[in-house]
């Protein structure tokens, strides 16, 4: 990565809109000035999430998380600063090469990114070997790698363009790397490698079909590698291995052949369970599929749906679909304000969409497709396998599972619809069910709390103590705009006067700069990359002192005399008891006596 001038930040959060670029990840409501919705960043029912449009920064009220756009980026999408600035480039169509520098920002910074880096060169090189190693193999007349790769029905279009490979063991992959120049330490950090007893360096996927993960920017993050053969039959050896979670690789961000599937307003985005699964369906034409690697959906994965896509289709394998995990996955999806249908194949002689596709082909499982089934409505199917509907107990049971499953519809008309065609299919009058879903909803009312402002901004101070409310103050009428305000606070506050850490650390940084006297909000913040110096500056921003400042300024002015006077009384009041001469015992009293008549004042 280049290095790039500090203008570059201020003109990419300039050309961000904070509200629109978080809304690509949160729904958000305008509430008064300010954007409110549930924290991408923990678990919440009720919205503690602001954005505000005037100030360009977030906060949340739950979790105390808050920043600027970049901020946002690298919270949510787990990059570091300068890969923030980046993504954030690339959104606004900043021509970033006009602010690249030659030299080093941040040495710290840069260490971290190089490592960074390689380990995305290093992927890409393991990624090739594999490859290069399953294109030598092919070319063979005939040997069980080929076999299986054919009988797989991969092609070598399909090969190519996914990167598959083969972990041979032959020419050991650690002394490969080693000659391309990496580093034993490097090497080690990227986890494909294990060392053996006996010192020998040993591929962990050795003798395996490579699949590369990609991540969206195309690089190479991690590998599944898929045994096979007997042994995988006999229930052995795992049937697939997968790298390790590490700095470039996060399971649960990450959806396999995304980086394929992206584009902008994508119709929908077809999730499978399997490798072989998403690179079936895109070698069939369906270059929307994605797989979610054999774990429950994760709702950063949700997010990441989101930006490209309202609308998922679940190909899940057919005898796994069930169960409590897939469908919290499925929840988190809807929650995130995505449209969630399931696949089902119409053929239960076949275990997954690759199957299916090898033999049934396209054009039915299109059919398939396009009569896939809402969420809701797969519940309900679920809820019936699960339940014997003859007997009049599961019955019971059975309604009152629906009237819950339709109580969390949030559009009337949609339920409605639902409690027809429910009632209908398993005929039912719709009366028992109308009631039921009217209770379910009620009970739900009641746990949702209106998104309010001013309640948060009062369990806000309630939390922060009025020392250091007081501390906050001298830093917001810093801000403030207001030149002769400032000029007050810089003469008469010094950094002795705060005890609070990050408040000090951000009145010494304000102190520091240049422009000092003519501070833009914003580019304070952008100033700033310390984690907890940026949350409390949002605290701050936060503040709403506009129309109070000259009787705040009056208030902070005083409480430092006061502050002053009650420590002079104090050391007064010890010295008095110490063994002092009568003199100085007078002139002692005659000070304090003063002391407590200008305390009385200042009350
Ligand atoms: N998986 C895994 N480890 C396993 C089994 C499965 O990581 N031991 C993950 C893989 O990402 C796999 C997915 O779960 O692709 C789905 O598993 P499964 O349906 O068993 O495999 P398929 O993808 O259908 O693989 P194949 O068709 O090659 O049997
Ligand atoms: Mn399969």
């Amino acid at each position: 990565m280049p290095y790039y001038s500090s203008d570059l930040i201020e003109e990419v959060i300039s050309q961000n809109d904070i509200v629109e670029v978080i809304s690509e990840y949160v729904t958000l409501k305008k509430s008064g000035r300010n954007y409110m919705g549930l924290c991408p960043f923990h678990r919440e029912k009720s919205p503690s999430f602001c954005v505000s449009m005037d100030k360009q920064i977030f906060k949340c009220f739950g979790c105390s998380e808050g920043g600027n756009v970049i901020t946002f980026i690298m919270k949510i999408e787990n990059v570091d600063f300068w890969e923030a600035i980046e993504m954030l480039s690339e959104r606004a169509n900043i021509d970033t090469t006009r602010f690249e520098v030659n030299t080093q920002y941040n040495k710290n910074d840069s260490a971290k990114k190089d490592l960074k880096d390689t380990m995305f060169k290093l992927n890409r090189d393991v990624g090739l070997f594999y490859h290069n190693n399953l294109i030598e193999l092919l070319k063979e007349e005939k040997n069980p790698i080929k076999d299986y790769i054919i009988s797989r029905k991969l092609d070598i279009k399909t090969i190519n363009k996914f990167g598959i490979g083969y972990s041979t063991g032959k020419e050991p992959l650690y002394d490969y790397l080693i000659n391309l120049g990496y580093t034993k330490d490097e090497i080690m950090a990227s986890d494909i490698i294990l060392p053996s007893k006996n010192g020998r360096m040993y591929d962990r996927f050795f003798d395996r079909i490579m699949f590369p993960i990609f991540d969206i920017r195309d690089r190479t993050i991690a590998f599944g590698g898929r045994a096979f053969g007997e042994k995988v039959n006999n229930k052995q050896i795992p049937k697939y291995y997968n790298s390790q979670e590490n700095d470039i690789y996060h399971k649960g961000k990450t959806l396999y052949l995304m980086n394929f599937a992206k584009r902008e307003k994508l119709e929908n985005i077809i999730i499978v369970e399997g490798y072989m699964d998403a690179i079936a369906l895109q070698k069939f034409g369906f270059l929307n599929a994605v797989a979610s690697l054999g774990t429950a959906l994760t709702e950063n994965q949700a997010r990441l749906i989101k930006k490209y896509t309202d609308n998922v289709i679940i190909g899940y394998d057919q005898d796994g679909a069930g169960q409590a995990a897939t469908l919290r996955g499925l929840d988190i999806l809807a929650n995130h304000g995505l449209n969630v249908k399931v696949l089902k194949l119409d053929r239960d002689d076949v275990k997954d969409p690759d199957e299916y596709l090898n033999k049934y082909g396209p054009e039915r499982l299109k059919n398939c497709i396009d009569k896939a089934i809402s969420l809701v409505e797969f519940k309900v199917d679920i809820l019936e396998k699960d339940l014997n509907l003859d007997n009049f107990d599961s019955k019971v049971r059975f309604l009152t599972g629906v009237s819950n499953i339709l109580a969390k519809i949030d559009n009337n008309i949609e339920r409605d619809l639902y409690i027809d065609k429910i009632s209908k299919k398993y005929g039912m009058s719709p009366g028992p069910i109308i009631k039921e879903v009217e209770k379910g909803i009620k009970t739900k009312k009641e746990d949702t709390v209106e998104l309010d402002m001013n309640s948060l901004n009062k369990k806000m101070q309630l939390i922060t103590s009025v020392r250091k409310r007081q501390e906050q103050y001298i830093v917001a009428l810093l801000i403030s705009k207001k030149k002769n305000i400032q000029e007050e606070i810089i003469n008469n506050i010094s950094s002795f006067d705060i005890e609070d850490e990050n408040v000090r650390k951000i009145f010494d940084f304000i102190l520091s700069l240049k422009d000092k006297y003519d501070i833009n909000k914003i580019d304070i913040l952008s100033k700033i990359q310390d984690e907890d110096m940026i949350k409390e500056i949002t605290d701050i921003m936060y503040i709403d002192i506009s129309g109070y400042e000259e009787k705040l300024l009056q208030d902070v002015l005083k409480n430092k005399k006061k502050e002053k006077l009650f420590t002079r009384r104090d050391e007064i009041i010890k010295r008095l008891t110490e063994n002092i001469s009568n003199d100085e015992s007078e002139i002692l009293k005659v000070e304090l006596n003063q002391i407590v008549i200008e305390l009385s004042k200042l009350k």
